[in-house]
């Protein structure tokens, strides 16, 4: 129980990744405010809490890209709690379209979720750390915002504007006692996953094979082994304990070594 105490919030807490951090979080001794759009997040709680001694896991059905409300529920936390110690930005979403294709509905989408809201939930949460001079931010940002995707190129863009908002607010809040790190995860399967392969066997017309996506991918990955969300949770809780202290501004590659930079 080393995280026992502390106030956690997960954004996207019902995806293949949030579910995992949230329930490695919660395992480890802190209540998660368990972030979600989708109503499932409640019966997915329960079904969390089952397996833990108290029920830590609070769901909270909510749109990310929100500000308004966003705002009122991390003060509604702060009142109910009198803090925050962990925030993991990891709610997002991924469009698999051509750049050409790419409209200003979806580009917009996109940002606003995956990018507009890492901005202002980190800003709304930074206020009660600051007053106690601790806490922690893990942006879950990707290997696509290393480099970039020729078929999602809005979503690569989030994502490599997220690492510069990791280390802008790494430079803004180190020395207020606030330590905040991204993970850039490669190929993790969730629901996310399985849709990419959906979509790039229609896009590149190979809807009799499986595993498109993954197979294409897996072919640039060094140790030819996909990931799971728990390789990407287990460094989000190392994220969030004392061993990780001097871990400030860095951007942690969970990709089998897809990237090396
Ligand atoms: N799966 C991968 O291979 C992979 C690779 C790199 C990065 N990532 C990143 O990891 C994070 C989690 O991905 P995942 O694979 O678990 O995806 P997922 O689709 O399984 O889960 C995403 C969750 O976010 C929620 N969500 C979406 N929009 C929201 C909104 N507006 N408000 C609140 N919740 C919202 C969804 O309901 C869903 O439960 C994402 O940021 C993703 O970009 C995933």
């Amino acid at each position: 129980m080393r995280l026992e105490g502390k106030v956690a919030i997960v954004t996207g807490a019902g995806g293949g990744i949030g579910q995992e951090i949230t329930n490695q979080l919660a395992q480890d001794g802190a209540t998660v405010f368990a972030w979600d759009i989708s109503e499932k997040i409640h019966s997915q709680a329960d079904e969390m809490n089952q397996n833990l001694d108290a029920k830590r896991v609070i769901p909270v059905q909510i749109d990310i890209s929100d500000i308004a409300q966003m705002r009122s529920k991390v003060e509604q936390i702060v009142e109910e709690k009198g803090k925050i110690d962990i925030l993991v930005n990891n709610a997002g979403i991924m469009q698999t379209i051509p750049f050409l294709e790419i409209d200003e509905q979806s580009w917009d989408r996109m940002l606003d979720t995956n990018l507009k809201s890492v901005f202002f939930l980190t800003q709304a949460v930074v206020k009660p750390m600051m007053d106690r001079k601790q806490g922690r931010i893990i942006n879950i940002s990707s290997i696509a915002g290393r480099s970039g995707r020729p078929v999602a190129a809005h979503y690569a863009a989030s994502k490599s504007a997220v690492l510069s908002l990791t280390k802008s607010a790494a430079l803004a809040f180190g020395e207020h006692g606030i330590r905040v790190n991204a993970i850039c995860p490669g190929v993790i399967m969730t629901p996310m996953m399985e849709q990419i392969n959906r979509d790039r066997a229609r896009i590149f017309g190979k809807e009799n094979e499986e595993n498109v996506a993954v197979n294409e991918f897996l072919a640039k990955v060094p140790i030819k082994e996909i990931g799971y969300p728990s390789d990407v949770a287990q460094q989000v809780v190392f994220l969030c304990l004392p061993e990780s202290s001097y871990v400030h501004g860095q951007a942690i590659n969970v990709c089998g070594g897809y990237e090396m930079n």
